[in-house]
Formats: structure tokens, sequence, C-alpha cells
């Protein structure tokens, strides 16, 4: 192993290298968590996307497939969220991520069982309150990243964040290769993340006719729309997204109900606990009430392209980067290849040889 490749990062997390599998809701469960850890990464099981109760049984899962340490990623608005921090923290996982909402008491209370808190932010001043609050590490997402994002690029984003807190901070948002985890590296991050990278391999369960749409998309294919949640949410453009661009109010708040009703009965959530969590997203999350309304679309659509495997009738996230991306490596492959690429940069750099022609 290359020396230059052991960051701070690899110390705080236990991994081989510096690269991150970031939490995907229906797409980083148990298989993809170990294959990513197996290949020398450090995954993120997505608990934001489980039932209070199936957050146990993942964990238990993910150290059957691996014995490397793993992390796991929650939100403080899901229903069961307080039962879900009890969890992990009799697991005893190695890491935690989450976005806002968050209070000092947990943060302590997870790290006081050992457990590393790295939230994700896409804002300077997020990443400041966050270490305030007692975190470990940041990751800032730019806006290029996946799924729900900010608008500001991770060129920009990065070392606004690494000027503003002292904490080792982990870059993502667009990373796929050897060449981004260099750049990250000389910008003074400790690491990178990825998501829609990791999605786009062999060993994620998301099923085959939903992959291949994500192999399919060009850069024009993919948009930043708040039409399904109210929130920005980046997606590959298909036939649900155009129904959503065409209905008008009506039809926008009858398909609102619609997934509150079926995600009611996925999770098992009482109409109580919803309006709860509905009210708690907008007195916190500085969600509007039709924002909150419209919370149910994501996680009822994205089940039904990342579970079911009918991505013309659900939504896809994604980063932009996956227009870039043509081809579904095994994560081992993916990892060597990343590792290789930055290695023969790095190296590149340090003896004086820039451009391209002379790696
Ligand atoms: C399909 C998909 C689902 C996601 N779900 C979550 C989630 O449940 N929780 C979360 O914190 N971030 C989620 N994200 C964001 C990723 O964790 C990550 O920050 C982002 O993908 C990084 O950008 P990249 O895709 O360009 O690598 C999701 C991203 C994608 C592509």
């Amino acid at each position: 192993m290359s020396a230059s490749l052991h960051t701070p990062l690899c110390d705080l997390l236990g991994s081989r290298y510096p690269i991150v599998q970031t939490a995907m809701g229906w797409v980083a469960r148990p298989e993809l968590v170990a294959a990513s850890c197996n290949a020398g990464a450090f995954g993120f099981l997505a608990a934001a996307s489980l039932r209070a109760e199936e957050v146990g049984p993942a964990i238990r899962r993910v150290r059957e497939l691996t014995e490397k340490p793993f992390g796991v990623n929650f939100h403080m608005f899901q229903p069961g969220a307080a039962q879900i921090v009890d969890t992990i923290i009799a697991e005893k996982v190695r890491a935690v991520s989450f976005g806002r909402g968050p209070d000092k008491a947990m943060i302590k209370r997870f790290r006081d069982a050992g457990i590393v808190c790295m939230p994700t932010v896409g804002a300077v001043k997020h990443a400041q309150k966050m270490v305030e609050m007692g975190v470990d590490a940041i990751t800032i997402q730019g806006g290029e990243g996946g799924g729900h994002t900010g608008s500001v690029p991770t060129t920009i984003l990065l070392p606004q964040v690494l000027d503003a807190v002292k904490v080792p901070v982990v870059a993502a948002g667009g990373f796929s290769d050897g060449r981004g985890l260099a750049a990250a590296l000389a910008f003074g991050a400790v690491g990178v993340a990825m998501g829609t990278r990791f999605l786009m391999t062999r060993d994620c369960p998301v099923p085959e006719p939903t992959k291949a749409r994500y192999v399919k998309a060009r850069l024009e294919d993919i948009v930043l729309t708040t039409r399904v949640d109210g929130m920005q949410h980046r997606l590959i453009r298909n036939e649900v997204l155009g129904q959503f661009e065409q209905a008008g109010p009506a039809r926008l708040l009858l398909s609102a109900l619609h997934n509150a009703w079926q995600l009611k009965r996925r999770t098992g959530a009482s109409i109580a606990e919803l309006l709860h969590a509905a009210r708690q997203m907008q007195r916190e999350g500085g969600l509007t009430f039709g924002q909150a309304l419209m919370a149910a679309n994501s996680p009822v659509l994205l089940q039904r392209s990342m579970i079911e495997g009918q991505p013309a009738e659900g939504i896809m996230a994604t980063g932009t980067v996956a227009g870039a991306i043509g081809d579904l490596p095994s994560c081992a492959e993916l990892v060597e290849r990343i590792v290789r690429e930055a290695e023969q940069r790095l190296a590149a750099l340090a003896a004086g040889r820039y451009g391209k022609q002379d790696v």
C-alpha cells in the first residue's frame, strides 16, 4: 500500500484507503456496504430507508459479509429515529453520518460510545454548526452530488469548508476516479466519498434494469428538480419525472397523499407519527408545509426503481457524474483502479511532471 494514500481518514474509520461509499436510501444495503469495505473503502449502510426494527438485523447482516468496520446513516426526522440511535450505539458500529437535525446530546452519546460522527453538509454554515456540536469529521457534498443536494459546486465548497473548520474534511459530489481522489487530497481533504460511482457497480444490489438506465444516462439526461418533493433533487430524466413536470397542483396533491399512504403502509408508522415527522421537518429542517407534504414522494418512488427494478415507474436519484460513467465494475475493481490512478497522479506531481502526457 502506498504511504501517500494512508491519510488520517484511514485511521479515523479503520479503512485501508481514504475512500468512502456514502449512504444511499434503498441502495446502500448490506451487500454493497460489505463489498465496499472488503475492497478497502469504508461503507455506510443506509438506514434512512429502513424501519427502526430493521436496522439491527441489517447491521448484523453486514457483519456476516465482512469483518471490516463500517458506518450507518440515518436522519433525525424519520419515524423511530430515537430507537435507531439506541440500536447504533448498542451495535457499536464504527461511524455514523446524518444530515440536518441532530443535537449536541445525541452527538455526545455517539462519541462517548466510541462512534465517529461524520455528518454530510452542503454549506459552510452547516459545517461550522456541526463542528460546534462536536462532530469528528465533515463530509462536504458539492452541488453536483447525488440525491438531495445544494447548489455550491464541490470545487468551491471544499476550500471554503477547509478554511472554516479544524476537523478533517472529506470531499463528495462528482467523484468517480483516481484523478478526483488526488485532486481532493491536493485541496487538503483527507479523502473522497462517492455515492453514484458505488451505485454503478456489479456488487450494488439495485436490479439490473435500473442500473442499465444509469449506464445509459448522458449528462443531458440528468436534471435538478424540485417537482418531486419540493426540495432540490438530482434525478435521471424518465417517464415519472415527465409526469411530475406536467402535473397541475391538484394532481401533485393527489400523488403526495397517495405516496404518504404508501409510506405509512410500508413503515407501519401511524398518521400521528407521520404528522409529527412532517412538523419536525418544517420546524427543524426549514421545510415549508408544501415540501413536508410532498416528502413521502421520494422514498416511495425510489423504492420502485431501487428495490422493485421498475425504473420507468420510479425515480432515479443520481449525481451528475452518472452522465460520465459507462461501466459497472465490481467494488474491488473500482477501488483498485482509483487507488492506482491516484498514486500515479500524485507520483507524477511529486516528480514535477505536469500534464497528462507525462503520467
Ligand atoms: C440514489 C441515491 C440515494 C441517496 N440517499 C441518501 C440518503 O439516504 N441519505 C444521505 O445522507 N444521502 C443520500 N444520498 C447522497 C449520497 O450519500 C452522497 O452524498 C452523494 O451521492 C455524493 O455525490 P456523488 O453521487 O456525486 O458521489 C443519495 C444519493 C443517491 C445517488
